[in-house]
């Protein structure tokens, strides 16, 4: 299982794809989405949080829905989730996108949030946490805390594209990162080749590309 956290900085399509990836991988996902997440999903994907299950609302909105019975979702309050506690053996968290308020608590231990606590029982049971941040510039204070849990033993995967794949739409850049993430996790996918996929068939692009 892979803890999917969406915290309320820009770019909340990044996590809707990767949890509608990792379904469609077969893997069983505990998603949290914030407060301030569902105000940004709201501005920036038009959709109004509704309902005991939003998240799967909304990946049924958009079209998914095999899968669906594989995705648990957790309120963001809710410290007695059992994503709460490093008895629970998730494989990972992620947290796509993440705030600077949300990485500055996971920096600092400040475990006020599922999420938050989440983040902290992945650093302190050695387990796999990828947090993609989102903000631009940044201060030093962000980069500090960047490098912080750096050393302490996350992996800080900013959604910085590559234009080696070609992308040719937004969904090709969100797909760009949504691989890069599940590259980190193990976990095989199609959303873009890979530099050695491209270089020994001779072509370059994007999967969509290739499917025209
Ligand atoms: C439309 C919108 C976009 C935002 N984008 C960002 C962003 O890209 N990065 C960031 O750190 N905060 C951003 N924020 C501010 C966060 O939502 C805010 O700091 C919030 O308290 C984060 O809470 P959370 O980490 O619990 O989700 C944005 C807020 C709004 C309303």
């Amino acid at each position: 299982m892979i803890a999917a956290a969406i915290t309320g900085a820009s770019g909340p399509i990044l996590g809707v794809r990767l949890v509608e990836e990792l379904l469609n991988a077969g893997e069983p996902v505990s998603a949290v989405v914030s407060e301030a997440a569902w105000s940004v999903i709201g501005h920036e994907l038009g959709y109004k949080k509704a309902g005991a299950a939003p998240l799967a609302a909304l990946l049924s909105k958009r079209g998914k829905t095999s899968g669906l019975k594989l995705l648990k979702e957790f309120d963001s309050h809710d410290l007695f989730s059992p994503l709460a506690s490093g008895s629970t053996l998730f494989k990972a968290v992620v947290v796509a996108p993440c705030s600077m308020k949300t990485l500055s608590a996971a920096a600092n231990g400040y475990a006020d949030s599922l999420i938050t606590r989440a983040c902290d029982v992945a650093l302190k049971e050695g387990r796999k946490l990828v947090l993609v941040p989102r903000e631009t510039p940044l201060s030093a204070i962000h980069l500090e805390n960047m490098l912080k849990l750096s050393r302490a033993g996350a992996v800080i995967l900013p959604p910085v594209m590559g234009f080696y794949s070609r992308p040719e739409t937004l969904e090709d850049m969100v797909d760009f990162v949504t691989g890069k993430i599940l590259n980190l996790l193990g976990i095989k996918h199609a959303l873009f080749k890979s530099w050695e996929e491209q270089t020994a068939s001779g072509a370059t692009g994007h999967k969509r590309r290739k499917a025209a």
